[in-house]
């Protein structure tokens, strides 16, 4: 749908401001960015992370006590979808060296490295292979290169700064020393990135970033990773079985205590599968799809936080989920469209984040988590705010902006997948700006794991977002991408090891799904929930309500 009359009006405020803005930005003149004391302040005054009942203490398991989101909570505090004294451990369907759970770039970069170190492997995905957070990825993947001002040093510096210095230091030291690596290897299998004249990668700004380092393919940097790794797991059939709409629903440990195998659900058919294995790889990825506070989401359909459920059920501690990413541009308008991500890189290529009077409140390259409160802020305590007809409110995000500072035609050039998609809406992006708010993006945290992607439990790797302790509290746009072929690659990696010299063979067990339920019904929590939740109900009247609720428009509770 096309904006109405009255956001049409609007936009004249917005085109009122623009010649002045693009004069001061040719200038290098920024909107100033915000002290250190002064993101603090705005980040407990309007983050959603700090709003009352934003945490809850889990009651049970490992991380007893730990306070995370109440949606989160849920899920932990919930029985198994199998019953263990009616599963038949001796009936095993499929039995392989290495299992993958998760079909998106986390688990299909680790089958890569798995099956070049010799072993056989299974990937099993919820849905479809690539249908993942990862595909819908849009605006880049950071990695120091050769031959620039930047190094890992600076990255490293970046990540941590982002992540209020409370990452992991061995794992964000991991993630930036292999970017460069990372990135040839992509390149290596045919992924596309885009590059200048000379042959070098583009490369531009992203929030909380003091080098030049995010490159990216148009703005589907995600798919065409997605792409590139997926064909090639797929030319390798002979030794990487991929299985489709098999969302694990439990971990099989054996009678050590090492991870011997899952359960599988097979969505179509209804039927549990049995898959022992020498060594199992968690790349389930995050949770968007709880709508945490009721906020539109990014995320792809099956975020539902599986991972986390049964690595803590299995007996694997949990960190930074204390906090939650809001990606500070998401789609308010057209409805259709909602909570899409508008990518940062609109951003990085010069558009001013606007209010109701066409006017900046905030420097565009402010960490996210920084950036949405200010979006929050705007809306809801200063009043600036856009409201439409349906009473969703948003702020403008300057695209037109891009064609003033870089030449007509940039916008389409540089963001095929949004322009294309608003014209289908009859919007031109080109000449119109796009209405936006914060939306739920990425689940900071997650299992406890290594920079090896050990975990605790021998067996069970861990890659990509559904680990925690990268990012710390914050990740800054293109380290997920990054985080996902890091991480993939060194899980995939270390997996097939421990499967050729270390694995041992055991009595299988669900012991520790007893043990979890026999928790659960001490501490007193009755409940009839069961997790994982595999795919979100939009039928459940509570969900559809929340179309109506007051999170995205402008409210702070
Ligand atoms: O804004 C974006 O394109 C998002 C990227 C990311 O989350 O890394």
């Amino acid at each position: 749908m096309p904006y109405t009359e009255d956001l049409k009006q609007l936009i004249k405020r917005v085109e009122a401001t623009r010649s002045a803005r693009v004069e001061r930005k040719k200038r290098g003149e920024e909107y100033p960015m915000l002290s250190l004391k002064e993101r603090e302040e705005r980040l407990t005054k309007y983050h959603p992370d700090f709003v009352k009942g934003a945490r809850k203490e889990i009651r049970i398991g490992p991380s007893k006590g730990y306070a995370i989101s109440p949606e989160i909570v849920d899920l932990l505090e919930a029985k198994s979808r199998i019953n263990p004294d009616r599963v038949d451990l001796s009936r095993i369907d499929h039995e392989t060296d290495i299992l993958i759970l998760g079909g998106g770039g986390a688990g299909t970069s680790a089958a890569l490295r798995a099956q070049e170190n010799g072993v056989k492997v299974i990937l099993a995905t919820k849905l479809r292979h690539g249908d993942a957070n990862t595909m819908m990825a849009e605006g880049g993947i950071q990695a120091a290169s050769k031959g620039t001002k930047d190094s890992p040093y600076y990255h490293y510096l970046d990540v941590m700064g982002g992540g209020h210095f409370k990452n992991s230091p061995e794992l964000a030291r991991t993630l930036v020393m292999d970017a460069p690596k990372v990135l040839a290897w992509l390149e290596s299998l045919g992924c596309m990135f885009t590059k200048s004249e000379d042959g070098r990668l583009q490369s531009m700004h992203g929030g909380g970033t003091c080098r030049k380092r995010m490159h990216y393919a148009a703005d589907i940097t995600g798919a065409e990773i997605m792409r590139t790794l997926r064909d090639e797991a797929r030319n390798r059939a002979e030794d990487i079985t991929v299985l489709e709409f098999v969302p694990a629903v439990e971990l099989i440990l054996n009678e050590y205590g090492h991870c011997a195998g899952a359960i599988l659900y097979n969505l179509e058919t209804e039927e549990y599968l049995l898959v022992k294995a020498k060594a199992v790889i968690m790349a389930t990825g995050g949770s968007g799809r709880l709508h945490i506070q009721d906020f539109m989401t990014t995320n792809h359909y099956g975020a539902t936080g599986d991972g986390l459920v049964l690595g803590y059920r299995a007996g694997l501690k949990l960190n930074f989920l204390h906090t939650v990413q809001y990606h500070p541009t998401g789609a308010v308008f057209p409805e259709q469209a909602e909570g899409l991500l508008i990518t940062e890189k609109f951003r990085g290529a010069g558009a001013n984040v606007l209010n109701l009077d066409g006017e900046q409140f905030v420097n565009e390259r402010e960490p996210r988590d920084v950036e949405s409160a200010s979006l929050i802020r705007e809306c809801a305590e200063v009043g600036k705010g856009v409201t439409t007809r349906t009473g969703k409110v948003g702020v403008w995000l300057d695209s037109p902006m891009i064609e003033s500072l870089k030449g007509a035609g940039t916008v389409e050039k540089e963001f095929p997948g949004k322009f294309i998609l608003f014209k289908r809406y009859g919007i031109d992006i080109s000449k119109e700006p796009m209405l936006v708010y914060p939306t739920l993006h990425y689940q900071n945290g997650g299992l406890e794991f290594t920079a090896d992607c050990e975990t605790a439990i021998p067996g069970l790797y861990v890659a990509g977002e559904v680990g925690g302790g990268v990012h710390g509290e914050n990740r800054l746009m293109g380290n997920s991408l990054l985080d996902i072929t890091v991480f993939g690659r060194i899980a995939g990696e270390n997996a097939a090891q421990y499967a050729v010299n270390k694995a041992k063979a055991g009595t299988l067990t669900l012991d520790h799904v007893r043990r979890y339920h026999r928790e659960l019904e001490a501490s007193g929590i009755k409940t009839d929930r069961i997790s994982p939740m595999l795919l979100p109900d939009y039928s459940n009247p509570d969900v559809r309500s929340r179309q109506l609720t007051a999170r995205y428009q402008g409210t702070i509770r």
